[in-house]
């Protein structure tokens, strides 16, 4: 059907889309999904209690929240559960010295966050309670625009748009946004608040996070138990797993550069380790040129001795940064020929070597 949401864009060909279909019904498949499917966690009020009356602690809302930026659920359950039976209120936390608290954080990195929980803290005590609305919550030391949504959504059930990972992949699908990362964020943001209930913000946040933490996974999502895949262009394209869209990669630069296969009459051929820092650092190598991105070097002055060397051909390797081309050449050690120390005779079969020396050895004997 044609409705009306907060934005505006390209018409999908499905019927069924979010985007066509009353956003509304969206929300309602979600939340009923989560009445019935909702994670038991420590720091939640479930729906069934919610709908008794219950609400959510904001300390606890807060402190959860703040706990789970860059951390896993099943990492900040015990965590958690250790700082709020020692901490049962922000005031208690307040009252802790900053260094009892950064060490109940140890472990969980991002020590900044530790420091701004107790600031934070110290804060909310001074005024006597969290504030309610988005904008107040941003006040707060160490709250920006994610943990002030979810905490006006979930403590205080405030129509706050959260948008975590999870519900910008969710989100990211439904509308088969085709906007690169971290491009679409603004588009995410938009579609997420056109689909976002007025009542039961909380509950809605929650049900987007566990469909993106338990259905709408990353890889191989669960699209055949999906509440809202009927409304998913993404689904409907059958490309599920294409959205978000990544960035694109940039282009990987070329280098160059030569290695020396040089042999004695042992079968044996001469290899150096390379320095423990840097690429391919500690491990056993050819010795070589340098890898530059110019013209290769063809003087030769890095070959391990003046010798008739013969160019075998090339090897290609592709590292995590860049395209890499070496010249292998191969030469017999002259008499009198002496290593240096840091070099060794070894027989090619028996050297343990990275992929790109193996090729260049494996040429030498082609
Ligand atoms: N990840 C971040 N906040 C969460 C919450 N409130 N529930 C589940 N997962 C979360």
């Amino acid at each position: 059907m044609a409705s009306e949401t907060i934005v505006s864009g390209k018409k999908s060909a499905n019927p069924d889309s979010a985007e066509s279909a009353a956003p509304k019904r969206v929300a309602k498949a979600l939340l009923d999904w989560y009445d019935s499917h909702a994670r038991d966690l420590p720091w939640r009020v479930g729906p069934k209690a919610r709908k008794l009356g219950k609400r959510a602690d904001p300390y606890v809302v807060w402190l959860s929240e703040i706990m789970l930026q860059q951390t896993t659920v099943a990492t900040v359950k015990p965590r958690f559960a250790r700082f709020l039976k020692r901490w049962p209120t922000v005031e208690d936390m307040a009252g802790a010295p900053l260094d009892d608290v950064l060490g109940e954080w140890a472990g969980l990195g991002y020590y900044a966050r530790a420091r701004n929980l107790h600031k934070c803290a110290v804060a909310v005590a001074k005024r006597g309670s969290f504030p309610d609305t988005e904008d107040e919550l941003k006040t707060l030391p160490g709250i920006g625009d994610y943990t002030a949504a979810a905490v006006a959504a979930i403590a205080f059930d405030r129509r706050a748009v959260v948008v975590d990972g999870n519900i910008e992949r969710v989100v990211a699908r439904l509308f088969a946004i085709d906007t690169p990362m971290p491009g679409a964020k603004p588009e995410i943001k938009a579609r997420a608040n056109a689909i976002w209930p007025d009542l039961r913000s909380g509950d809605f946040a929650q049900a987007m996070m566990d469909l993106g933490a338990g259905v709408c996974r990353p890889k191989t999502p669960l699209c055949l138990i999906c509440p809202i895949s009927a409304a998913c262009d993404a689904y409907a394209r059958g490309d599920q797993e294409a959205f978000p869209v990544r960035p694109a990669k940039k282009p990987k630069p070329y280098r160059k550069g030569a290695v020396f296969a040089l042999s004695n009459g042992r079968g044996e051929m001469l290899f150096e380790r390379r320095p423990e820092k840097g690429l391919l650092g500690g491990m056993l190598g050819l010795p070589g040129t340098a890898w530059t991105a110019g013209e290769k070097d063809e003087s030769f002055a890095l070959a391990p001795v003046k010798a008739e060397w013969a160019r075998v051909g090339e090897v290609v390797h592709v590292f995590t940064h860049f395209h890499l081309t070496l010249d292998v050449y191969v030469a017999s050690a002259p008499k009198g020929f002496r290593k240096s120390s840091d070099q060794q005779w070894i027989k090619p079969e028996k050297a343990l070597l990275p992929t790109v020396m193996k090729k260049a050895v494996s040429i030498t004997q082609a």
